[in-house]
């Protein structure tokens, strides 16, 4: 057998002088021990004696005789001339050893621990789920896939030495520079490259906002219905939230000011609302900018997916209008590149800036410095904006290709409308068909739709399917739409009692 990875190099011995057990049995019992309890693994090649003894400072014939007892007691086996190892057909790991089956550890109660809480809602799209609607799923073409490996090799070939230390917790300034031309733009920013902070993404900025934000426990609003993860991140934090309704212009400011009039930030989605989709109105931002200005509160702007627009006039970001430096800015690349990548920003007004870096620094120092180079490179060379009007144009196709087979074939039990941005549509329900029971029933078929309704905090649920259409080639959305529709119709005849019951009233 070939030996495993040599992690028996790298094995922790504690060897003592002031002890009286000779010098070769504590190796034996120490080797022993780490093979019964399998912190070392079958399989594995132990170091050669010589190795062990320079490595603990021992003899090499304590080296040897610890080796010798292992072997003879059947722990190891010996080959000739290709070392020691320790031996596959050994008797059953110890009690409470890696290799069995352990007590179960209980849980934290959530009443201690909010975190719990939020592991029941824990839900990821993974991308090698290919069941169509998913959200948060993205499509790269062949081009994409390798201009980053080329991009890739040439960053590996021109490693400087600052590729390897610890940099600017901010990001590198190639970086930095490249993501404010773009913001100022494509999303008509107001920034400069100092007030940029490279993070992983959306997720890793909330959290950051939510560090360093003062007062949150005074009380913050969210979109209701809205983005559940920067809901369960801030109920993590121990924020008192605040759900303010959403309608056909956005945010309800008007009632956020009169029910929770103490909150010192609000979160939202103003270019497409997670999940409605709807475009926060210009009354509606001008209201929310002088409430923040009045009230020295901070506006959270999460701006997810605008590089996805299909038509209109693409709207500037919220943070453009801002002349009191009150938005934080979230941009991602999660979503206009692939999840995977891990990697977005943050447009930090000046008066937040120090206390923002050192967040980000006390939680994992900087990012990456080896995806940076490549992202900076893919972004400075033209790749991002062709990448853009490519994938985009890809999307534009996948949702009209959605939305004609759901009128198509679903056009009396769900009314649809073309989104002009983004990577999901809603389809909300007729004739009281619950997306809660469409939901449950489509992942039985292979279809996964995400009911709107279960995204509602406080205010009164719209049902309504949520579709993702990024993720999902033209020809897989028709069949997908077929096994939907199939899950609707059942869903939407009436049961058979009561069909019977109908007949027998009309005699
Ligand atoms: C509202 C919203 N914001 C941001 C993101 C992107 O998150 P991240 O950058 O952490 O991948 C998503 C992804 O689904 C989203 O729905």
């Amino acid at each position: 057998m070939k030996g495993q990875q040599s992690w028996a190099e790298l094995y922790a011995f504690e060897i003592t002088r002031a002890d009286d057990t000779p010098l070769y049995r504590q190796v034996y019992l120490q080797l022993r021990s780490a093979i019964l309890t399998r912190r070392l693994r079958p399989g594995t090649k132990l170091p050669s004696t010589r190795e062990l003894a320079s490595q603990l400072s021992v003899s090499r014939s304590a080296a040897v005789a610890a080796y010798e007892q292992l072997l003879a007691e059947g722990y190891t086996s010996g080959r000739h001339g290709s070392g020691t190892y320790i031996s596959s057909d050994l008797p059953e790991p110890i009690e409470g050893s890696a290799g069995r089956r352990k007590k179960p550890v209980p849980t934290i109660n959530s009443d201690a621990s909010p975190m719990e809480s939020v592991a029941n809602f824990i839900d990821v799209t993974v991308q090698s789920d290919q069941r169509p609607f998913n959200l948060g799923r993205t499509l790269i073409d062949a081009r994409t896939t390798e201009l980053w490996r080329k991009l890739s090799a040439r960053t590996l070939r021109s490693l400087s030495p600052s590729h390897f230390g610890y940099s600017d917790p901010r990001g590198t300034i190639e970086l930095r520079k490249t993501i404010c031309d773009y913001l100022q733009a494509a999303r008509g920013a107001r920034c400069d490259p100092d007030q940029i902070v490279v993070t992983t993404g959306t997720q890793h900025a909330i959290d950051i906002v939510i560090r360093v934000l003062p007062g949150l426990d005074k009380g913050v609003w969210i979109e209701d219905p809205g983005y559940p993860l920067t809901r369960q991140a801030l109920l993590a934090a121990g924020a008192k939230v605040s759900p303010i309704p959403v309608d056909g212009q956005g945010i309800q400011v008007a009632t956020g000011i009169k029910s929770a009039p103490n909150a010192r930030a609000v979160f939202v989605t103003p270019s497409h609302q997670f999940p409605t989709g709807v475009v926060l109105s210009m009354a509606r931002r001008l209201e929310l900018l002088a409430w923040a200005q009045e009230k020295s509160a901070w506006i959270v702007e999460d701006d997810y997916a605008s590089e996805f627009r299909y038509g209109g006039r693409p709207l500037a970001a919220l943070q453009g209008l801002d002349e009191g430096e009150r938005v934080i800015y979230i941009g991602t690349l999660n979503k206009a590149l692939f999840p995977g990548l891990r990697m977005g920003y943050v447009v930090v007004p000046r008066p937040l800036l120090r206390a923002f870096v050192a967040a980000r620094y006390l939680m994992d120092r900087q990012p990456s410095t080896l995806s940076q180079a490549v992202v900076a490179a893919f972004m400075e060379d033209g790749y991002f904006a062709a990448h853009i009007r490519r994938i985009r144009l890809l999307y534009r196709d996948q949702r009209d290709e959605l939305v004609a087979a759901l009128k198509n074939r679903l056009g009396a039990d769900l009314s649809v409308n073309a989104p002009d941005q983004g990577m999901h549509l809603v389809a909300f329900t007729r004739r009281g068909l619950s997306d809660v029971a469409i939901e449950r029933a489509g992942r039985q078929h292979g279809v996964i739709v995400r009911a709107m309704s279960r995204l509602y905090v406080g205010a009164a649920p719209r049902s309504a399917l949520v579709l993702g259409f990024s993720g999902y080639p033209r020809q897989a959305i028709l069949p997908a739409v077929e096994r939907l529709a199939q899950v609707v119709e059942a869903k939407s005849k009436p049961p058979r009692v009561k069909q019977q019951f109908a007949s027998a009233k009309r005699k």
